[in-house]
């Protein structure tokens, strides 16, 4: 269950917690499925939190819309499993991902959402196509944030949401176990990026641009990347976002060997990881696009109590409700004492 504004609320969402006591006598037993009446009811009597049964759609904070994302890595499957056996040119696989990318860059800039945290659960048997998505999600986010123009995103979204083509080639189990790898193991993970590299090459017809994202998504800007070392200087810039994206999407992943690590932390780890990993000037842009704190959240704040993100539109200093029914709006607190000590688990 979470916490949420009675104006977040949608018919549909089911009560968690039953509301007596209130003075003009509403009383909704704990169970009932809301309607539009009674969250107007409830806002006419000044209800302003109610605790709801989680939703995975309402405790995510997507930016694409779910169809979409679900159309998307079906596309990524379905190319990639035909592509296994390709050996020339396939100009039809890249039309269904140039279509992907265009929808997905036409709800980014339709919904002209600019808050993002993608705190999607994947599955571990689509792992690598449900990263590949949220990769490119992220990496054209990043690319609308430098001011890339259509066909600069399209490029980078092609490579980004073919990034990781190369690990189709790896056993499953190999990838699964990244937490405890023999080192010929690790060696053979290592191969992912020109194995993905020599596969689009001889079977997509893709920008040059594209396979260099592919080819240099693991190299790092102080040269101990792989597979090249290559440096600052000779990474492509669209390697270097997707390189961001794909760091950030992998640490905020439950996988078979860790849990996924909170947005506040993976954003503080990542900004270590500046001046030697990644680039600090593509990375600040990112980082201003997401969101440390997304809505359904539990978090502590400096007065003690334990309450739950309820809107985030101001991302650092967002809106938060807690289990009393009292709310707290950061935002328009003018008194810094107040602000949020740490995300509870
Ligand atoms: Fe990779
Ligand atoms: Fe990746």
């Amino acid at each position: 269950m979470h916490y949420v504004g009675t104006d977040n609320l949608n018919s549909g969402d089911i009560l968690a917690k039953t509301i007596t006591g209130n003075s003009a006598g509403l009383m909704l037993i704990k169970g009932v499925a809301l309607t539009d009446a009674l969250i107007v009811r409830m806002k006419t009597h000044g209800i302003d939190i109610v605790c709801i049964e989680d939703n995975l759609e309402t405790m995510t904070n997507d930016i694409i819309s779910p169809s979409l994302r679900s159309e998307a890595v079906k596309s990524l499957k379905d190319v990639t499993s035909l592509l296994k056996n390709v050996v020339k040119p396939q100009g039809n696989f890249v039309n269904v991902l140039e279509h992907i990318i265009t929808a997905i860059i036409h709800e980014l800039t339709e919904n002209n959402i600019n808050l993002g945290s993608m705190l999607d659960l994947k599955t571990h048997d689509n792992y690598t196509f449900e990263h590949s998505v949220n990769v490119a999600v992220l990496s054209l986010m990043t690319g609308m944030a430098m001011g890339y123009d259509y066909s600069k995103l399209k490029n980078v979204g092609i490579g980004a949401i073919l990034h990781d083509i190369g690990k189709t080639l790896i056993p499953v189990e190999i990838l699964n176990n990244e937490g405890k790898l023999t080192a010929d193991e690790f060696e053979l993970i290592k191969r992912h990026p020109m194995l993905g590299y020599e596969k689009a090459k001889l079977a997509l017809d893709i920008d040059p641009t594209g396979r260099s994202i592919i080819l240099q998504h693991h190299e790092k800007i102080n040269g101990t990347g792989y597979p090249f070392g290559k440096t600052e200087t000779t990474i492509h810039e669209y390697a270097k976002i997707v390189a961001i994206s794909d760091i950030y999407d992998a640490l905020t992943s439950d996988r078979p060997y860790r849990k996924r690590w909170p947005v506040k932390e993976t954003l503080d780890l990542m900004t270590t990881l500046c001046e030697t990993h990644i680039d600090t000037r593509i990375f600040n842009i990112f980082m201003s696009r997401i969101s440390p704190y997304p809505p359904g959240i539990k978090v502590l704040v400096s007065n003690g109590k334990v309450g739950f993100v309820l809107n985030n539109e101001n991302r650092l200093r967002p809106l938060i409700g807690f289990t009393d029914g009292t709310v707290l709006d950061l935002s328009k607190v003018g008194n810094f004492n107040f602000y949020i000590r740490e995300i509870v688990d």
